[in-house]
């Protein structure tokens, strides 16, 4: 791996590895075994143009449990604010030493632009607009698979809200579809669901009683009101009513089914606060395993070698 973009089109035994390890350096990091001498002597750059809490602080301790330096950029204070450009940017950083920058944006593509200039560094996508959010892909999928097992094909599940304008849910649907999901069903309004450019193979289920029936996972997705033209913004009440996940909905999934959120939350918008906190919630599992699904790709990135260790313990659930 040179750079980590996309989950489009990665190869499912790659995307295993990656989770392989993910469990690996998980389980590892909760054992107390050393893990800080990895990547000694890398640099890690958070370069975020955009709000983030989970993604970078999860990116900083991942980088720092394996012993990197860790940079966090701060645009609403750097020289981007007197018009310096996202390339001068990490040219300038490249040029104190970083070896890898964890990149977020506004704009579908930006980081990608920045790949074939980036100067010998790793880029990795932290989120560019709606386009694809990778690490979250994975985190996902490692969530998932410690609940349900590593074969999908037996799953059916299902992702509510607004995929419109999501890049999880862009990045969860490439995974899922590598892993082989059994059934991928979908629901929302239809001003917030995407063309079948993003969304084919899924089964398109208008009214959320029905399509939560018998399934073993539901990602719900937040309304990205920030992302919406003025007009578009559906009533929060309404919203709430038609695609919200409370407890009774939940009851018709499947027993043992688990409810996923990327976070931040809309709490009482697109999910009640007794789903967020109940007993199916995965939410602060998929926090955590961030961190070791960052450390996996950072790994992969910058020290190949450890990733690639046929004697390195795996663990699969
Ligand atoms: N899930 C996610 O990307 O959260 P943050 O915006 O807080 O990083």
């Amino acid at each position: 791996l040179r750079h980590f973009l996309t989950l489009e089109g990665l190869p499912r035994a790659l995307l295993e590895s990656l989770l392989d390890r993910a469990q690996a350096l998980r389980d590892e990091a909760f054992s107390g075994v050393a893990l800080r001498n990895r990547l000694l002597g890398q640099t890690v750059c958070n370069l975020f143009f955009e709000p983030s809490t989970r993604t970078r602080s999860s990116f900083q301790l991942a980088a720092a449990r394996l012993g990197a330096d860790v940079l966090n950029f701060d645009a609403a204070s750097a020289s981007t604010k007197k018009g310096e450009t996202d390339l001068d940017t990490l040219k300038t950083l490249r040029a104190m030493g970083v070896d890898a920058f964890v990149i977020r944006h506004a704009q579908d593509g930006a980081v990608d632009a920045l790949a074939d200039r980036a100067g010998g560094a790793a880029l990795i996508n932290a989120g560019d607009g709606r386009r694809a959010h990778p690490t979250q892909g994975l985190l996902d999928m490692l969530t998932l698979r410690q609940r349900k097992g590593a074969d999908f094909s037996r799953l059916r599940v299902l992702m509510v809200g607004d995929i419109l304008h999501s890049r999880v849910a862009r990045s969860d649907l490439h995974a899922l579809r590598t892993l082989g999901a059994g059934e991928i069903r979908v629901c929302g309004p239809d001003a917030l669901l995407p063309g079948d450019d993003v969304l084919h193979g899924c089964v398109r289920v208008p009214r959320l009683d029905e399509a939560v029936e018998g399934v073993d996972a539901v990602f719900m997705l937040r309304l990205q009101r920030e992302r919406m033209v003025e007009g578009l913004v559906p009533s929060l009440d309404d919203y709430f009513r038609d695609y919200g996940l409370d407890p009774a909905r939940l009851r018709r999934a499947a027993p043992g089914a688990v409810v996923l959120h990327p976070g931040p939350i809309n709490r009482g918008v697109e999910i009640a606060d007794a789903v967020a906190d109940g007993a199916q919630s995965v939410i602060l599992d998929q926090v955590a395993n961030g961190v070791a699904a960052r450390m996996a790709v950072l790994e992969a990135l910058l020290e190949p070698s450890h990733h690639l260790q046929p004697t390195f313990p795996v663990a699969r659930r």
